[in-house]
């Protein structure tokens, strides 16, 4: 297992590139599924999450080719409509495969995923938006077997706003006869970016970043070439980071709007940030005011995925700031490996307290899942002395080479 050592006590300055958006890219993977032709994809970042996704494409049966940073995919001759279950425990987005699989193939086997350890992470609501598309469902064994046989549009409401069930029912109504309404449906840019992306196959697809979507069923999708969109929680992480160590940074290939929760509090707190086209500068002496509060929202509101970054910056900001996590009831693993490094923290269920401290100084700390580890990162950086951050694999999955992105504006990171 990688390990950080992290000499802490650096600024941050220079150019850095935001790469496609993670969660775009997984969705837009599983739809290659629904497609008849040949799938060009630019930028590909080298995210672990998207090589495992790549690997159960693979095994179902698309032919899949690397070209410099373009993917090319031919999902024609797909056959196989059981997903792996070792491969599945590795990616909680295997389940989105599950919508175009039983659109291509009308039936489907899969286990339930993987992928962060941050709460319970049920798929109740993919199961009941696909049953009210005439899917009918068997859990035997752990296994989920699905028959699409009379697969069909219908109108459905989701009880909660949910990323994945709303990308997975999207993408099993595009190939079903009739038309199909999703209610309550979740309004991330990801979401709007699978929209564009299958439209553009020859889909027809209404009203993605809105709380209901139209999807009219077609007979067949083609050939396309297509770039997603950047990713905002890499946007973010890099502008938590420079807030916290202090520097002056220039984040490209920004969509600013996709992260106006953040740049809002951020200028709240009395950092100078410059936004202009596709690009972000943000000039910070280091921590500024607290946030005061944060609360973790579905789209537009503040993304759970850069709560432990944010809470970093919170440790070494001047005041209080109460953070309430909505989204994932064990997303605040973070926190005991922030107090060993000096932070003032109090977690309550939900909820976390955090004061600001003068100084982090460095300590030996653990990250459990992909965000914990990108704010663990950051607060290495901002540490006295040195930390060693286990199990940085966790990392990798979203992120290209983190450190060297961090050694590239100035920080001191060995990977070992
Ligand atoms: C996606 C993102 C993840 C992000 C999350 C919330 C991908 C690959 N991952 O995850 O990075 O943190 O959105 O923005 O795109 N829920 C249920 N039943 C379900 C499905 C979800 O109760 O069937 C609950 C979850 O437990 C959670 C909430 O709904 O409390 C939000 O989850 P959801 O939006 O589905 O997140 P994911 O799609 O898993």
């Amino acid at each position: 297992m990688d390990r950080f050592e992290i000499c802490g006590g650096t600024t941050l300055n220079g150019v850095v590139k935001v790469p496609c958006a993670k969660n775009s890219y997984l969705a837009i993977l599983a739809a290659c599924v629904l497609s008849s032709g040949e799938v060009y994809l630019h930028n590909c970042p080298k995210f672990d999450d998207i090589e495992k996704m790549l690997q159960i494409l693979s095994s179902l049966g698309c032919r899949v080719k690397r070209e410099e940073n373009i993917l090319i995919l031919n999902c024609s001759q797909i056959n196989n409509c059981v997903i792996p279950k070792e491969l599945a425990k590795k990616i909680r987005s295997s389940i989105f495969l599950l919508g175009p699989i039983l659109g291509r193939l009308k039936k489907a086997v899969v286990t339930y995923p993987g992928g962060c350890d941050i709460g319970s992470r049920p798929i109740d609501l993919h199961l009941k938006g696909l049953k009210y598309l005439n899917v009918k469902i068997t859990e035997k064994f752990g296994l989920i077997e699905c028959d699409a046989s009379s697969l069909m549009g219908e109108n459905v409401h989701l009880d909660y706003p949910s990323v994945g069930a709303t990308e997975n029912i999207m993408m099993a109504a595009v190939l079903a006869k009739g038309v199909t309404k999703i209610f309550n449906a979740a309004k991330e840019p990801e979401i709007v970016d699978l929209q564009n992306f299958i439209n553009k196959m020859g889909g027809k697809i209404y009203g993605a970043g809105t709380d209901t979507i139209t999807i009219i069923g077609v007979d067949k999708l083609s050939s396309v070439e297509y770039t997603p969109i950047p990713d905002r929680i890499i946007a973010g992480t890099y502008l938590l980071a420079t807030a916290s160590c202090g520097g002056d940074v220039t984040i490209k290939n920004v969509e600013y709007e996709h992260i106006y929760s953040l740049i809002t509090k951020l200028k709240y707190s009395g950092y100078d940030l410059n936004l202009k086209g596709d690009t972000i500068r943000l000039v910070s002496k280091g921590p500024k005011n607290a946030f005061g509060s944060i609360e973790t929202l579905p789209y537009p509101g503040f993304p759970t995925d850069l709560q432990p970054q944010g809470l970093v910056l919170q440790t070494v900001s001047n005041g209080t700031t109460i953070i309430r996590e909505n989204l994932f009831e064990t997303r605040f693993k973070h926190v005991p490996e922030l107090i060993k490094m000096g932070a003032n923290i109090i977690t309550r269920d939900r909820m976390s307290i955090v004061t600001g401290v003068k100084k982090l100084y460095g300590a030996e700390v653990y990250c459990s899942d992909l965000r914990a580890g990108a704010a663990l990162t950051i607060a290495g950086m901002i540490a006295e002395g040195k930390t060693i951050l286990n199990d940085v694999h966790n990392i990798d999955r979203g992120y290209e080479s983190l450190e060297e992105v961090f050694n590239s504006l100035g920080a001191n990171i060995k990977r070992f």
